[in-house]
């Protein structure tokens, strides 16, 4: 399933891709062959961290805080919880 859109902004560039509600943000990026940075893949080491500028996940920190002005968050433990997302990584790691 397929079911949610998700813009990925990464070097400068826009990407949009497809993913299922069940996968995470990270495995989403690799899919559409971004090059999303990444490394440990289980929440620690904050390399697969982006910008959360639409869209709302949930992970195993919790719900991101929509409310938040740092809504930076770890692709590697997200799944989306909105139909659509936009992950801006370049904010991220600036
Ligand atoms: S890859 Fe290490 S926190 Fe996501």
């Amino acid at each position: 399933m397929s079911d949610v859109k998700v813009v990925f902004v990464i070097n400068g560039k826009e990407v949009t891709a497809s993913m299922s509600e069940y996968e995470s943000v990270l495995e989403a990026a690799l899919k559409a062959k971004i090059g999303p940075p990444y490394s440990c893949l289980e929440g620690v080491c904050g390399s697969c961290s982006a910008v959360l500028e639409d869209g709302e996940v949930d992970s195993i920190e919790g719900r991101v805080n929509t409310e938040s002005r740092d809504r930076t968050f770890k692709t590697c433990m997200a799944q989306p919880k909105s139909k659509f997302l936009r992950v801006n990584y370049d904010k991220a790691n600036t």
